[in-house]
């Protein structure tokens, strides 16, 4: 795996920094309050099971699994649900947990899809944003950390399913992917 590896981007080291952190805002700001974690397969799976032990106050872990149409390296904003959620969420604070928002069409489809089930707020977390890759506006509430414009892998995400355990994020070697 390494050898298919440029370099390290950000550490294990600052990620559980980092999801510390957001884990003590997002327990300060639902306190008090029915909160969903929503888990997007399978990217998110690796932050979201570190994040939600961050968060210090009682929720509800769940997770969906979507697919979006086009290349391996490409998202083209059509998608479809593979595995929906087992609650309901009428009433409910749901937090999405994504790992990177790169054009934003995937979070955009989310925040559409799940918005139709009567929560009471829809926020979002993303351990990483690609804002410069953008297609559609998105707000991320519980960033974790900007990234540029490479092809990024480990923490659970992937190039072809490969790459996931990774425990830094790291850039791929363009040749990689391009071959
Ligand atoms: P968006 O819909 O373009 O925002 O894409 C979001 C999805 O594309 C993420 O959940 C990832 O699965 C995938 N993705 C985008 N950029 C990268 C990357 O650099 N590495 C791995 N997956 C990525």
């Amino acid at each position: 795996m390494q050898q298919d590896i440029e370099r390290v981007l950000i550490t294990e080291e600052q990620i559980r920094e980092k999801i510390k952190e957001l884990g003590a805002q997002i327990s300060e700001d639902f306190r008090g309050k029915d909160l969903v974690v929503v888990g997007i397969l399978k990217g998110a799976a690796l932050f979201c099971a570190d994040l939600f032990r961050a968060i210090s106050i009682p929720a509800e872990l769940d997770f969906m699994r979507i697919t979006s149409y086009g290349a391996a390296t490409k998202s083209t904003g059509v998608h479809r649900v593979l595995l929906d959620l087992d609650y309901t969420l009428e009433g409910r604070h749901v937090l999405i947990v994504e790992d990177i928002v790169d054009t934003g069409l995937t979070i955009k489809f989310l925040k559409e899809y799940l918005s139709q089930r009567g929560p009471a707020s829809l926020s979002v977390a993303a351990l990483l944003d690609k804002p410069s890759r953008r297609k559609v506006e998105v707000t991320i509430d519980y960033r974790g950390f900007e990234v540029p414009d490479f092809f990024v892998v480990g923490m659970g995400l992937d190039y072809a399913e490969k790459y996931r355990n990774l425990r830094d994020i790291c850039i791929l070697k363009p040749e990689i992917y391009k071959s």
